[in-house]
């Protein structure tokens, strides 16, 4: 008996539910680059954090009775006995990002940093929605001016809109309020929901009492319409709140970004106050959103420092990103591969030429690459073929003999025989 594996010999291993297999990056790995571009304009740095963390930094931060708190948590327990702090995969990074600030005492302000990678949260998988997922996360800690909350959402719509050429998605908007603006508003609501308690599904019946505002993510459509009467947090706003959403649609107009308000849009974190914007693309079916964020003015206190530190953020779900882009990528300046060379050894008394010929094209910067498995010539070039080659590079005994190759130019089919030593000339020309 096999003590070390459980499974079957014969049985295939299959991807664990809720994953992927990434077998083309051209178009994760272009997204990502461009996105670094646009970084840099913007004047942020790229730092990377753990994926392991400590659970207790999600459940303080994203809040208790949040669904990836309850249900979605990718716990790992403590393997030892004296230590019984709990790890677990991270299931976003904003909460990473303030810990990582707070932790190495960063002094300076605003810090504009981001960061790409896999967050994993124990979903039930269906399109868009994965157990592990990518995404690209930015923050800017320590900005209290809502103009950084405009200036963000037109960078991430310049990204989709104008780099990326996504045109059919909107941009929605809410303002949250500041904490007392939602202890105001939390019991006008309970009015509105047990007036029409009757009406309500069962979720919403069970967040009434538990997470109030977040009735507001059902899916049901009896809910949603009756939800269109319920009283607005926006109307129920104190003087500097007021203040500030007009200006951050005041901002949004003069940075001419189109977007609609969505009294309904609550996000589904609990450290958010005041902004908070998704970009949405309805052919993305019910997981239209593929990127999110919003402010967040207590949280940083809250993960640990002395001092509050406004801040603002986003992620884009990279996964829905690729589903929007999948169709158009043709348009797309996705990265060009570089020419590829094919050296074709005729038998294994050339293997050791063709090494050293392959050897010689890559020192001069030549994407080469050489068959060693000594099949048929026809096979060989039948393989150089669907590898993509350029040019094939033959050498048989009379090349051998010769201190030649023989070029084969696959787009024309025309044959040239030089000396070797001319080879790496003929190719960069
Ligand atoms: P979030 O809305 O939970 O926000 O996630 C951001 C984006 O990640 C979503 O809009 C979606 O595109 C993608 N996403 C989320 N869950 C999944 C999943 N299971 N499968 C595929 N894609 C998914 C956050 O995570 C916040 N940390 C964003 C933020 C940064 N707020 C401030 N700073």
């Amino acid at each position: 008996m096999n003590i070390f594996c459980t499974k079957k010999a014969k049985d295939m291993f299959k991807r664990v539910k809720g994953t992927q297999d990434f077998l083309d990056l051209s178009l994760f790995n272009f997204v990502v680059s461009q996105f670094k571009k646009q970084m840099r304009l913007y004047h942020f740095d790229e730092i990377s954090t753990p994926i392991l963390e400590p659970t207790e930094l999600f459940k303080r931060s994203l809040g208790l009775q949040t669904d990836v708190v309850t249900k979605e948590m990718f716990i790992i327990p403590s393997r030892d006995e004296k230590d019984d702090e709990s790890i677990c995969l991270r299931p976003e990074a904003t909460a990473s990002f303030v810990r990582a600030f707070v932790e190495n005492g960063i002094q300076t302000i605003p810090w504009k940093v981001f960061s790409y990678g896999p967050m994993f949260r124990y979903e039930r998988p269906q399109k868009g929605r994965y157990r592990q997922f990518h995404q690209i996360n930015m923050e800017i800690i320590g900005a209290r001016s809502i103009g950084y909350d405009a200036q963000l959402i037109k960078m991430l719509d310049r990204y989709f809109h104008e780099t990326l050429t996504l045109n059919n998605y909107a941009v929605l908007i809410n303002f949250l309020g500041c904490k007392k603006d939602r202890e105001r508003y939390r019991p006008v609501l309970y009015a509105f929901l047990e007036e029409n308690a009757d009406k309500l599904c069962k979720l919403c019946l069970e967040r009434k009492e538990k997470n109030i505002m977040r009735v507001f993510d059902c899916k049901v459509e009896t809910c949603n319409e009756l939800y269109k009467n319920a009283p607005k947090l926006t109307n129920h706003l104190c003087e500097q709140c007021t203040q500030e959403w007009q200006q951050l649609k005041d901002d949004l107009d003069l940075l001419a970004v189109s977007y609609k308000v969505d009294p309904a849009l609550v996000r589904g974190l609990d450290y958010y106050n005041k902004t908070v914007f998704v970009f949405a693309d309805e052919s993305l079916g019910s997981q239209k959103e593929f990127c999110g964020g919003g402010r967040y003015d207590q949280l940083v206190k809250e993960v640990g420092s002395k001092e509050d530190q406004p801040s603002v953020g986003a992620a884009i779900g990279m996964e829905r990103l690729m589903l929007l882009l999948e169709p158009i990528k043709d348009k797309l300046p996705l990265e060009q591969l570089p020419a590829l060379h094919v050296i074709i050894p005729l038998s294994e008394n050339q293997q050791q030429l063709a090494l050293l010929l392959a050897n010689e094209l890559h020192v001069h910067n030549l994407c080469a690459d050489v068959l060693l498995d000594g099949e048929s010539m026809k096979s060989m070039m039948r393989k150089a073929n669907k590898m993509g080659a350029s040019y094939c590079l033959i050498l048989g005994e009379d090349e051998q003999k010769e201190h030649a190759v023989t070029v084969k130019n696959m787009v024309n089919g025309q044959e040239t025989k030089m000396p070797q030593s001319e080879a790496v000339a003929h190719l960069t020309k």
